[in-house]
């Protein structure tokens, strides 16, 4: 099977894909809170899959919350490795189609993994076996209502490329979790955060989310020309400041 590789971006994940520490606060929150309503136990075991740098995940471990976390990417597992936090995650590198655990954690957590794994359902199996409640969920800035971001997806289909579909929408893991007798709570939250439209521009010019790496490159140079000259018909500059949200989702199966 051919995994997506995250190695390519592990060094600037963190920084591209960043959201403002009171939304990582709130989803920190929201599960500990659960684990306590839900488990009178002393300690807590949690099990990330797809934990990648540990970019929102990382907050979770206390010292009465034990953090595992297990990802496909031994470099994104290199960058968690370098940060200093308090309760050190226990991690390896292995693939969520083949998790070598069982019945051993109170939650398991997948924060922007099913997404990205084709066969999503397998995925939802194995995490089935390993604990009795799961979370499933975004923290996110929202680069996808951008209109520079908008701008470029019009392009780059007009010159005839097709995004492809992966993983799981939201819509097709709750479905399928529903279907095996679970039931969903979903919770949310939302910040506003000011950044420069040169920071988006830079995100796209760069390949950098994941949905653009398989954007081929000679067409990506003549989407960014075209994207060049219609900011400028249009007016926009790439060092106005604008307001966008970032967001946390989570939907909870137990
Ligand atoms: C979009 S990143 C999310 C990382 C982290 N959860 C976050 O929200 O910042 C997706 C992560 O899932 C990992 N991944 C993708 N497919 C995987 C698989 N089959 N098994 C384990 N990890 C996988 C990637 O290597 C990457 O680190």
């Amino acid at each position: 099977m051919k995994y997506i590789s995250f190695d390519r971006v592990a060094n600037v994940y963190d920084y591209s894909r960043r959201v403002p520490q009171e939304l990582v606060e709130s989803m920190r929150n929201s599960i500990h809170k659960f684990l306590h309503n839900k488990f009178s136990d002393p300690v807590f075991r949690i099990l990330s899959v797809g934990i990648g740098t540990g970019r929102v995940e990382s907050s979770l471990s206390l010292k009465n919350i034990d953090l595992f976390g297990l990802d496909i990417s031994q470099l994104m597992l290199e960058e968690l490795r370098k940060k200093t936090i308090t309760y050190q995650p226990f991690i390896a590198v292995a693939d969520a189609n083949f998790i070598p655990f069982r019945k051993f954690f109170h939650l398991t957590i997948l924060i922007h993994l099913i997404n990205l794994v084709p066969n999503y359902k397998q995925v939802l199996d194995e995490i089935l076996d390993i604990s009795e409640t799961i979370v499933i969920g975004e923290v996110f800035g929202d680069l996808y209502s951008n209109p520079i971001y908008i701008n470029y997806m019009e392009i780059i289909q007009n010159l005839g490329w097709q995004k492809g579909t992966r993983g799981a929408t939201r819509d097709d893991y709750i479905t399928y979790l529903l279907e095996k007798g679970y039931t969903v709570k979903t919770e949310t939250d939302e910040v506003d955060v000011k950044y420069k439209n040169l920071e988006v521009y830079d995100t796209i010019k760069n390949q950098s989310p994941s949905n653009l790496w398989n954007v081929p490159k000679n067409l990506h140079l003549k989407a960014m020309n075209k994207l060049n000259s219609e900011l400028k018909t249009k007016g926009i500059n790439l060092d106005d400041q604008i307001t966008a949200k970032s967001y946390l989702y989570l939907n909870y199966f137990s």
